[in-house]
């Protein structure tokens, strides 16, 4: 059996169409295939590998904690520099009102996670989030996802779940005193980077104010400098009350996290106590290279060159068949007339050797989010084989 037929055979997959890269090695701006053909990467892991592929001092923290120790005990239970090390980088660098951080393994469970929180600290039971959204696939953030779609088939799912729409501030009505949180990304992902317009997550805020409902930001894309700054929450100066990040805080490993005061953290260990648990989060290595990342991205010059990037990207997806460019810093959608030019630069690009790939609810646009280290040539380099590919 080939390796494609035993990868669909034996693997569980997502799609019928995987792109099915048979992956030898991963560097940089790189990822190299077997047959030893690269491939310029402008998704990263879609958005998660922030600092390039096994950036040497995230390697470094890896190899130096795995000598050390690896899992040793449950989450929460025991002191471990890497998670506590990081606990304190993370409240360095935010509000003070979001200075305790608790460490999970994904994205998807920190919105779980914040979705109880909220819940929990409130005594409400109501959770809004908007149309369009994404947060992740498991029952809770799939009953606050934003399209009817991807539902449909697991209902029964949470009850009072309600929605907005993002950047209508009319919407904010249903934001009321039943609401135990809004669950919002400062830029919207799946639908194809949406950025937020007219103060709209001021309005979101202040609404969440008058009614005493949490601001849980999902941050699990916009983190760690994707948007120009380390969280987007600062692109817009909006302060939530819950910070979720995920992907891009791991460096490539996977850790995903939430930030809220450490009052409202506390409401997790009382009433009852161990009121979330998991084994794994905050794995060590996931700490350390999470921590090494976080270093990288503050002892650099990485976030600060993020907006030249975007205006030079701007500059250069100049045709006729690109209709727009959406979203913020390095997360970019090139949105076009249908789904067939969308199909054809990720097929071609990948010939041609360039990773660009698909959203999951729109599908006449193109996700650019490369990892941030990408190079003014190397734009100058995917911006020219997009061209050519729209010129075919
Ligand atoms: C905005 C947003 N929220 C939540 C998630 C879920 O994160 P994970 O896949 O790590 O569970 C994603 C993943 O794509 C996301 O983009």
């Amino acid at each position: 059996m080939g390796v494609r037929e035993s990868f669909i055979k034996h693997q569980g997959q997502t799609t019928p169409y995987p792109l099915a890269i048979d992956v030898a090695s991963a560097k940089g701006m790189y990822v190299t295939d077997k047959s030893g053909k690269t491939y310029l990467d402008l998704v990263a892991g879609v958005s998660a590998c922030s600092v390039g592929h096994c950036h040497p001092s995230v390697v470094k923290a890896i190899q130096e904690q795995a000598e050390k120790y690896l899992h040793v005990m449950v989450y929460g239970e025991f002191i471990q520099d890497p998670q506590l090390h990081l606990a304190e980088k993370l409240a360095s660098l935010l509000p003070d009102s979001l200075n305790c951080t608790y460490f999970v393994n994904s994205g998807v469970e920190a919105i779980e996670a914040s979705m109880k929180l909220s819940k929990g600290y409130t005594g409400r039971s109501e959770i809004i989030s908007c149309k369009n959204s994404y947060h992740g696939s498991t029952h809770g953030a799939l009953s606050i996802m934003g399209t009817e779609t991807y539902k449909r088939k697991f209902r029964p799912l949470l009850p009072d779940c309600g929605q907005i729409t993002y950047n209508d501030l009319s919407s904010l009505k249903n934001i009321n005193k039943n609401t135990a949180s809004v669950v919002i990304e400062p830029i919207q992902g799946a639908s194809g980077f949406i950025t937020p317009e007219n103060e709209f997550l001021k309005a979101v805020r202040e609404r969440c104010d008058e009614v005493g409902a949490l601001l849980i930001f999902d941050e699990i894309q916009t983190c760690f400098g994707r948007t120009g700054n380390l969280f987007g929450f600062q692109t817009y100066q909006v302060v939530p009350d819950i910070l979720c990040m995920a992907k891009g805080m791991g460096g490539g490993m996977s850790i995903g996290s939430f930030t809220t005061s450490t009052e409202k953290m506390h409401s997790l260990r009382e009433n009852p106590i161990l009121g979330h648990i998991t084994t794994f989060g905050g794995h060590p290595i996931a700490c350390a290279a999470s921590l090494a990342t976080l270093n990288e991205l503050c002892d650099t010059q990485i976030i600060e060159e993020v907006g030249r990037k975007e205006v030079l990207f701007r500059k250069l997806l100049v045709h006729p068949k690109i209709k727009e460019i959406r979203g913020k810093g390095l997360m970019l959608a090139v949105e076009f007339d249908d789904a067939e030019i969308c199909r054809k630069v990720v097929h071609r690009g990948l010939e041609k050797g360039l990773i660009t790939f698909f959203f999951l609810f729109t599908h006449t646009a193109v996700r650019l989010s490369p990892p941030l280290i990408i190079s003014e040539d190397e734009i100058r380099k995917a911006a020219q084989l997009i061209l050519e590919i729209l010129d075919e």
